[in-house]
């Protein structure tokens, strides 16, 4: 197993602070309310996908969930570990986890059900989220229509550190056919006497709604599209290219 890129490797203790804008208590606000609306269980296990450092671990255990993490870097695991120590953590690609009916919540967020490429291991991915559902349980995670990918320069945020500044950019290039999406992330660490450069490149998985709402039907989920809004849980409104994905495992289905 190949770790993502330096980001996620020997960048990752600088991740959170390019994550700072990131609305991590909203997300879980908006994961423990459409928990609390599609599921119907006593009990509370949670599997975050791609988990990264934890964040949204750490705010799902405040609700009262149980966690386990997935992740294939071991340095994300590592601060993860450091952020949760309560936490399950496992190192593994998510085409390849086999739990079975084991969690009430799966979440992928962040876009990260994409790095599941090709697509053929996007609908691995999806198949494993069903048979690590228990009955009854919910898939969440967000998604872009292949459609709307706008290629331009994306985000960029400058961060002081303690001796340089950091620049961080990322930006997605979409070719416009095929199921190939590009992720450039370009990091520069600039102190007094020395620049340093990291480019990493990660192929991300492109398709349309339709052909997502395909895939998640064809693993038995039932699935609401919603707007990409954490602010309010709302029906997507058929335009927009981002959404928050609710698929749901019936409760009266087979684990396999
Ligand atoms: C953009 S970060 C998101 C982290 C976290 N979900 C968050 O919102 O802060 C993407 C994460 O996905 C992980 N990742 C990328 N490809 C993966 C794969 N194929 N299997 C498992 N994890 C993967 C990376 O190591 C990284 O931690």
């Amino acid at each position: 197993m190949s770790e993502t890129g330096s980001l996620y490797a020997d960048l990752s203790r600088y991740y959170d602070q390019f994550c700072a804008d990131i609305d991590y208590v909203s997300q879980c606000n908006f994961a423990n309310r459409a928990f609390l609306l599609f599921v119907d269980s006593p009990t509370r296990n949670y599997l975050d996908l791609a988990c990264g450092t934890g964040q949204h671990m750490q705010q799902m255990q405040a609700h009262g969930y149980t966690t386990t993490g997935l992740d294939n870097s071991a340095a994300m695991l590592a601060q993860a570990a450091v952020r949760c120590p309560t936490a399950t953590l496992q190192l593994c690609d998510l085409a390849e986890f086999t739990q079975e009916s084991s969690f009430d919540l799966i979440t992928c967020f962040l876009y990260s059900i994409h790095y599941s490429h090709p697509t053929s291991a996007l609908q691995q991915t999806l198949q494993r989220a069903w048979t690590a559902l228990k009955p009854g349980g919910l898939l969440l995670f967000n998604a872009v229509d292949a459609r709307g990918i706008r290629n331009d320069e994306g985000v960029s945020t400058t961060l002081p550190d303690e001796e340089a500044n950091l620049h961080f950019q990322s930006a997605w290039h979409y070719r416009g056919d095929g199921d190939v999406l590009d992720l450039h992330l370009r990091i520069a660490r600039q102190s007094a006497t020395d620049l340093q450069q990291w480019h990493d490149h990660h192929t991300m998985t492109a398709l349309t709604f339709p052909q997502l709402q395909h895939m998640l039907a064809q693993c038995g989920f039932v699935v609401e599209m919603l707007e990409h809004d954490y602010s309010v849980l709302r029906p997507w409104d058929g335009y927009s290219h981002n959404v928050i994905v609710a698929a749901c495992k019936p409760a009266g289905a087979n684990a396999s």
